[in-house]
Formats: C-alpha cells, structure tokens, sequence
C-alpha cells in the first residue's frame, strides 16, 4: 500500500426529502447567493420550487444562472464569475449533475482569482481561494458532489479540461436517490458507466498489495450491477436508487485511491471525444474502456482475472489468464449493452476521421503520456481508438 494522506472534507445529507434543508444548509455559509442549473429539468420536476421555498424559508437572497448544458461551457463559467463579483456574491448551491457541479466549481475558483479561470484547466495555475459551493445532486453519475474536480469545456479549440484541486470539494451536497426518478434511460445508463468507469480507474494499478481497496471497489462495481438493470426499468425504486446514488459518490471520493495510484487515461481519451463530439461522458466511456482493457490486460493479467472471476463470475480457466481476462471484459461489454448503451464508437455515430486529431490532443506529439497503469502515447490512443471504431 503507497502512502496517503486522506482527507474528504464534504458534508452529505442523504436520502428522502433532503433537498428542503438546502436552504438551513446554504444560510450556514451565506445569505446571498448563485443558484446555479442547466436546462429545466430541475423546472420540470418541481425540485427547483422546492429548493426556493427552502432559500425563503432560511432568508436566503439568491441570484439566478441557469443553462449549463452537458459538458460544460467555459462561456457559461466567465458570466458566472462575472455576475458573482457584481453582486458580492460568497456562494454558489448547484442543483443538478456533474456538468452544473463542474460550472460551479469552476465559477467558485474564478470570483477570487485575478488572472484567466481557464488558467487552471491549463495547468497554468492552481486555485489558492476560492468561494463556497453546496450542490443538490439530480443524477448520480460523475461523483462531482464529493470530489475535488472539475471538467470545463473550452468551445474555441473544443478542449475539455479537467482541473483537480482540495478546494474544490463542495462544503455540502444534498443526496436524495428520489431525484434520479425522473431521469430519461440514456442518462440512467451513461451514470451507470460513469461510476463504473471511476471503480476501474482506480482498480486498474501497479500500486501492490492493495487487498482491501481492491475488495472494496469490486464490492461497489457489484452492487451497481445488482441494482444497474433495477434502476433502468418502469417500476425503479427508491431502494435501488439509493445503492446506485451512494455508490457513484463512494465511487469518486478519493475513499478507494487511498494507498493506490490510479490510471485515468480512458477518461483523458474519453474527454477528446467529448470536447470534439459533445457525447455524454459515460456514453464515451463505454465506447473506450473495453478496448483500453484489451490493449493494456498484459501489463498484470492477474488483475484482469481477478476481476472478471470475483466481479463477472467467470468460471477461471486455469490454463488460460488470457482467455478469463477476455470474458470479464465480455462481460462488461454485455452489461453496458444491456443497458442500451453502444461499446464502439460507430455505435455513438462517430467516425474514423479524426482519430489521429484525438490521439494528438490526448497524449500530445511526443511527450505527454496519459494514464499511469500503462503510459499511453499517442500512437496507443491511437491505436485504442482504431480498436473502438
Ligand atoms: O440540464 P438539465 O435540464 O438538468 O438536464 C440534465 C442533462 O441534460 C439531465 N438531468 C440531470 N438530472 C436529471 C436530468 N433529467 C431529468 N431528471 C433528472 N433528475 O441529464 C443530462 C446530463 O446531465 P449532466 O450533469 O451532464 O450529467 P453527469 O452528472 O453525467 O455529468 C457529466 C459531466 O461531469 C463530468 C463529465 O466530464 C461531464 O462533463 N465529470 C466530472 C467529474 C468530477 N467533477 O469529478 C468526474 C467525471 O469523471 C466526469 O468527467
Ligand atoms: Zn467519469
């Protein structure tokens, strides 16, 4: 086990009903605040009426920014900054799912600073202050509600970024499994994948022994497929929503790296074709992660099979790693299938034209790898993606 310094500094209120503290949570840190969401399904659902009548009810003065649409816009971010500092504004509740979460982060780590907010998504600049963020989470996916990053879209280039800072953990976020109800299929499965996606991050390592983070990450990936197919159907319940919900936070709180370093290279490929097609994250991520397993399963077979017997119930074939390894990663394929999700890129109607453009703004001409399992260059992204066409 690596060393680890751990810390998750985000406060949780989970489960039925909790969104009608956001406002006895919110007047904690601030009166005046940006209530910050996307397109209307918060309108739609009735929580936004919910949320306000919570804001009243604790004398919270509120400012309004809506649209944030899936991957999120750094156009959407700047006016977000803007309007905070015009307005004295020390708070921003997000209400929604990882993109509102991402843009409010964002806005919160730009009131403050001085220079670009895009700085940070350079690598030009860490965050060294920033204003308070509480978030009420509507889909349980990305796990930006407890951790300590955030992706920005840049439109000019069509970049997507990630930026990772301690401060950028939300002070609070809201967890009511009710909320995720309302969601259409396609959003249901791409969370499913997104979380799954952290687990295999994270499990895929060179970190060793790691026995108790790898048992508890195959134990979250375990329960997401027990309770995957529950939520996809008419007939979902609170019960099943509740594990995933919980599961796609534990998922990405920093809890499962503790004294193992993870990969990440799928979601920096993943993130080209985001910026480049605007796919929904998890859709990318199902397209990609099967055939990054392919290409990589040799740096540690063992790994593989481990997790395709103690995950997938493969039947270990004692005379062939290769052959267990390939039918967990079949199994995969087939769970994410089953959902409706597509695992190859023509599946998501993207075509083979601007790989070698992807591959570049990934892993760079020459000299900057992603992915610590395997260091991908661009000639292995490039070569993944060929695979995932
Ligand atoms: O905008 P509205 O109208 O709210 O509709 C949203 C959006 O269209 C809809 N939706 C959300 N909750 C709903 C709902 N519709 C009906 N009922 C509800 N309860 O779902 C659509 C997708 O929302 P979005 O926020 O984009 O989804 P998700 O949570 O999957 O977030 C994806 C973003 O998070 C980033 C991804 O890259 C992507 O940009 N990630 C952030 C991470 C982090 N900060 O730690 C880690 C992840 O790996 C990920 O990269
Ligand atoms: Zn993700």
């Amino acid at each position: 086990m690596d060393n680890f310094i751990f810390r998750n500094p985000t406060q949780i209120y989970f489960g039925k009903g909790m969104e009608n503290k956001a406002g006895e949570a919110v007047s904690v840190y601030s009166k005046n605040i940006l209530l910050h969401y996307g397109g209307g399904s918060i309108k739609k659902s009735g929580l936004y009426d919910r949320v306000i009548a919570s804001l009243k009810s604790s004398g919270v003065e509120w400012t309004e920014l809506a649209g944030v649409k899936p991957n999120p816009r750094l156009s959407l971010v700047r006016e977000g900054i803007k309007i905070c500092r015009e307005k004295d504004i020390d708070f921003i509740l997000a209400v929604g799912g990882g993109s509102v979460i991402d843009s409010a982060k964002a806005i919160a780590a730009g009131v403050p600073y001085e220079g670009d907010v895009w700085d940070f998504y350079e690598g030009k600049a860490q965050p060294e202050e920033v204003i308070g963020l509480g978030t009420v989470l509507t889909i349980p996916a990305a796990g930006s509600e407890s951790s300590n990053g955030t992706v920005i879209t840049k439109e000019e280039g069509q970049l997507k970024r990630p930026c990772g800072s301690e401060l950028l953990y939300p002070d609070f976020s809201i967890l009511n499994p009710e909320l995720a109800m309302t969601l259409p299929p396609f959003q249901r499965a791409c969370g499913v994948a997104d979380m799954m996606a952290h687990l295999f991050e994270r499990y895929f390592t060179n970190s060793y022994p790691v026995e108790l983070t790898d048992r508890m990450i195959e134990a979250v990936l375990k329960t997401i497929i027990h309770n995957g197919p529950s939520v996809m159907m008419d007939g979902d319940t609170y019960d099943a929503w509740a594990e995933i919900m919980w599961s796609g936070t534990v998922a990405h709180n920093g809890s499962l790296d503790t004294g193992r370093l993870g990969d990440w290279g799928s979601h920096q490929m993943e993130h080209e074709l985001s910026g480049i097609y605007d796919v929904a994250h998890g859709a990318g991520l199902a397209a990609l992660f099967p055939h990054w397993m392919r290409y990589v399963m040799n740096q540690d077979i063992k790994r593989f099979v481990q997790l395709a017997v103690r995950v997938w119930n493969v039947d270990q074939n004692f005379k062939s790693d290769e052959e267990t390894a390939l039918a967990g990663i079949e199994a995969l394929e087939q769970f994410w299938q089953s959902l409706g999700l597509a695992t190859t890129l023509s599946g998501l109607d993207i075509p083979g034209d601007r790989l070698e453009e992807m591959a570049g703004k990934c892993a760079g001409e020459t000299d900057n790898p992603q992915g610590q399992f395997v260091k991908l260059y661009k000639k292995d992204v490039l070569a993944i993606l060929e695979m995932a066409l």
